[in-house]
Formats: structure tokens, C-alpha cells, sequence
């Protein structure tokens, strides 16, 4: 990129300097009035007079100024439309490339040479390389890793987390030491990103992460939302319940709210990194982001259908999900034009309201007849929970995630679950009144 710049900024620079030489010389390679064959002679033919011959000159002379103005006026336009290419922070402090922020991809990487099949599918998909430039950071120092990351040459940045020593941990989360060098190198990472390469948003990828081919374009659309509302702090590419016959396939451009974190492909804003960093915790960040202290009611952005698919059964949680759910996530398959739609449904008030009148109105049923089939009409439905416990058991037997973090059940919002079963749109909801959350 910085060859890129130089060489703008030298050939506009050569264009105004070389325009103003010629100038120069063409103004002072011109003899003063009166003594040129040209002018006398057109003076003597038209009889004009010496104080007609200067008045002419003048008024030629101020052409010329005009013309030259114009012609400057042009180059600088030029040259500070190239400007916007130079991917300089803009008056917000924001990289901009034509106008278009620049959000850049973080791949988390530690000692797996499968991130190949991670950042070939970055590369396939993304559709611009200046607006996402890909930033792979790796931990661990595995050579065989390092190797796989190297070979994409400048196609990817590779940074490498300095600290590998071990982190001295109570004894009875000797076991969870993977759990404390995931939060430093991530802490490390995004400090990479937004303080040493200044970036001013991030999309966080795992290495064990395939993207779906829309993945870019649905950030791209998102961002605007995420960066305009406070009751939002993120954007993920992640639906916990997006199991294949837990969502509605012909929805693809559905998006909702949820109250849940759901990390895995996820974007973030400087301004939130900028609130997270200083207390940023020595283990379990996931969980950690879920506490009310961190989350503070702000919401995130997913899809009905999954962006991005978990093929990492072996990891540090040892795939104690892995086999359950995650790999049975649906990754989405077709493009949707995300930054061509009216996304506006998505604000909060204006999604509260909808969505609540379309939960609460939903007829409620009964969970055996959800079970077996047996409901009248096309749906929605409405289930209805009012206990953890009497979540818990539903949402075994039906299939879709049972655990709570901070008293948020998984891809919820204002308590409320949304799936797909047996073909009907389904909505594990709270009774009407719900206020809050409990942590406890
Ligand atoms: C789970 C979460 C993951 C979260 C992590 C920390 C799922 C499916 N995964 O990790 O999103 O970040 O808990 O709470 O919910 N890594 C390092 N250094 C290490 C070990 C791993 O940087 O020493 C990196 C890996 O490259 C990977 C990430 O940390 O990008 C998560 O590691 P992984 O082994 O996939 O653990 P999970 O059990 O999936
Ligand atoms: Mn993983």
C-alpha cells in the first residue's frame, strides 16, 4: 500500500509542478506589448489605438489566468480524489478507501496448520483487497503454522504474540491455562489492531472458522448500524441455534437482535475496544463479555442463517459442544446483498416493538403438540417458559442449546428464542411482562 501512496502522491505532484513550468514560461517568453510584428500589425489594421492595444493585452492576459486557474483547479480536484485512496485516516480518524470504511479481518491463530482452510475462504470471498485487508496473529509459535500463514506472502499480514510463556494460574485452573493464553493473545491482538495499525473496527475470525460467501458484504452493511447505536456492541456472523432444520433456509437476508454473545466471526468498534481493554479479563473472554457489567443491555446483530461454521473439533474446550450442536450448523450458501437492503428494521426501537407484537400475538401452544407436529396453521407459535428449569427441559427435548450465560439463554432476545420446528416458526418466550434478565 505504501508503494501505492508514494507513487500517487509523486505523479500528482509532477502534473501541478510541471503545469506550472510550462507556465512560467510561456508568461516570460512573452515580449512586453508593441514589440511583436503580430500585435502591431493587427493594431495597424484595425487603426486601434496604443491605450485599445493594452486594454487588449490585459484582457488576454486575464484569459489566460482563467484558463490556467481552471486547469490547476482541476489537478488539485484530481489529486484529492486519489486522496481518498490513500487509505489516510479521514476527519473522524477513520481509514477510509473511496469513502468506504476499511474493516479489517483478525484471524486468531495458534498452533492448527488447518487455518489454510480459514484464510483460503477470506480470500476467495473477499471482494476488495484495501477494504479488508486480512491480519492473521499467532500465538504459540508453531513453526509448521507459521509456515502455512508465510506462504500467502502479502496476500495476509502475519503478526506473531511475543509472550509465550506459560501463565502461572491458581491450581485448580491448571487445566484451563489454554483458556488464559486464548484471552492474552486476544488482548494482545486487538491492541495490534487498533492501537499499532489504527484501525477503527475489526472483524474477529477464529482459526477453525469457514465463511460463508456473503460474509464480507454482511459486515459491510452492518457497520453503519453497529457505529450509529448505542444499543449496540457487536455484529456477529454466529446463530447458536442455526442447526439445518432449526432455521428457515429460504430466509437467508433475516437478521434479528440477541441479547447473547455470540462471538465466532464477530465485529467490533475501537470505541468498544477502547471500553473493554482496561479491564480486559486473564481468562474466559466469551463468558466474561456475556456478564451484565460488560454487556450493559447492549444487544448484537446475527442471522437467521450462520455466516461462518466451527470445523475445529479439537480445541481448548476439548469439543464438549462440538459434537452436540456446533458442527451441525448450517453455514449459509447463497449471496445476499446486504448493503443494498433496508436494514432499518433493525433499530432498536423500531425492532422492540415488531418483534415483541409478533411474539405476543403468536397463538400459544403447548409443547407436546410442538413436539409431535400437531399445530394449527402455519405459525409462528408461541412456547411458553417461566423458569430456567422449565426452559432447560424444553429446549432438550427439542433440540435447540439448554445453557444460560448471566441468565441469557443462547441467540436470545428479551428472553425470547426463535427456531424453526417441524416447519413451524416457534418462539420459546417468557410470559408477556418480561423485564430483565437473571444473572443469578
Ligand atoms: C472457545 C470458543 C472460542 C473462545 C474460547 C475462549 C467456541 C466454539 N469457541 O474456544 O470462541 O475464544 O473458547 O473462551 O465457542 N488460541 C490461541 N492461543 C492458545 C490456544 C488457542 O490463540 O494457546 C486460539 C485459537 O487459534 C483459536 C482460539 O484461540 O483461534 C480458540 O481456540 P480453540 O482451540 O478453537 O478453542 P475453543 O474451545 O473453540
Ligand atoms: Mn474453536
Amino acid at each position: 500500500m505504501l508503494r501505492k501512496r508514494s507513487s500517487l502522491i509523486l505523479f500528482g505532484t509532477f502534473l501541478f509542478v510541471t503545469w506550472n513550468a510550462i507556465l512560467v514560461l510561456l508568461l516570460w517568453g512573452r515580449p512586453p506589448p508593441g514589440q511583436t510584428g503580430e500585435p502591431v500589425r493587427e493594431q495597424q489594421e484595425l487603426g486601434e489605438s496604443p491605450a485599445a492595444d493594452v486594454a487588449a493585452d490585459v484582457l488576454r492576459m486575464a484569459d489566460m489566468f482563467e484558463t490556467e486557474l481552471e486547469m490547476q483547479k482541476k489537478i488539485l480536484l484530481q489529486i484529492q480524489s486519489h486522496q481518498s485512496l490513500w487509505q489516510q485516516p479521514n476527519s473522524n480518524g477513520r481509514k477510509v478507501v473511496g469513502h468506504q470504511p476499511v474493516i479489517p479481518i483478525l484471524v486468531i491463530a495458534c498452533n492448527r496448520v488447518t487455518v489454510k482452510r480459514c484464510v483460503d475462504k477470506l480470500l476467495e470471498y473477499r471482494p476488495s483487497v484495501e477494504l479488508y485487508p486480512i491480519i492473521v496473529s499467532q500465538d504459540c509459535g508453531h513453526k509448521e503454522t507459521a509456515e502455512v500463514i508465510g506462504s500467502y506472502g502479502d496476500r495476509v499480514t502475519h503478526l506473531r504474540q511475543p509472550d509465550l510463556s506459560d501463565i502461572s494460574v491458581r491450581p485448580q485452573h491448571k487445566k484451563f491455562q489454554g483458556y488464559y493464553k486464548i484471552s492474552r493473545h486476544y488482548h494482545w491482538a486487538l491492541n495490534q489492531v487498533f492501537k499499532s495499525l489504527s484501525h477503527s473496527s475489526v472483524v474477529i475470525v477464529e482459526d477453525d472458522l469457514e465463511v460463508a460467501p456473503d460474509f464480507f458484504e454482511y459486515f459491510r452493511a452492518l457497520y453503519p448500524l453497529l457505529k450509529s447505536d448505542p444499543s449496540l456492541w457487536c455484529v456477529s456472523a454466529w446463530n447458536d441455534n442455526g442447526r439445518d432444520g432449526y432455521v428457515n433456509a429460504g430466509k437467508t437476508d433475516l437478521l434479528y437482535r440477541t441479547d447473547f454473545f455470540p462471538g465466532l466471526g464477530w465485529m467490533l468498534l475501537k470505541e468498544m475496544w477502547e471500553e473493554l481493554e482496561p479491564k480486559w479479563p486473564e481468562s474466559f473472554w466469551d463468558d466474561w463479555m456475556r456478564q451484565p457489567e460488560q454487556r450493559r443491555d447492549r444487544a448484537c446483530i446475527r442471522p437467521e442463517i450462520s455466516r461462518t461454521l466451527t470445523f475445529g473439533r479439537k480445541g481448548v474446550s476439548l469439543g464438549q459442544f462440538y459434537d452436540k450442536y456446533l458442527r451441525f450448523i448450517k453455514l449459509n450458501s447463497e449471496f445476499v446483498p446486504f448493503t443494498k437492503l433496508d436494514l432499518s428494521y433493525l433499530k432498536e426501537e423500531t425492532y422492540r416493538e415488531k418483534f415483541q407484537k409478533e411474539v405476543y400475538s403468536a397463538p400459544l401452544v403447548m409443547y407436546e403438540d410442538v413436539k409431535q407436529g400437531q399445530l394449527p396453521g402455519p405459525g409462528p407459535f408461541r412456547l411458553q417458559y417461566s423458569t430456567k428449569d422449565s426452559f432447560n427441559v424444553m429446549a432438550k427435548n427439542l433440540g435447540i442449546m439448554e445453557d444460560f450465560k448471566s441468565g441469557v439463554p443462547r441467540s436470545g432476545y428479551r428472553g425470547v428464542v426463535s427456531f424453526m420446528y417441524k416447519g413451524r416458526r416457534i418462539y420459546l418466550a417468557p410470559p408477556t411482562g418480561w423485564t430483565h434478565y437473571d444473572p443469578t
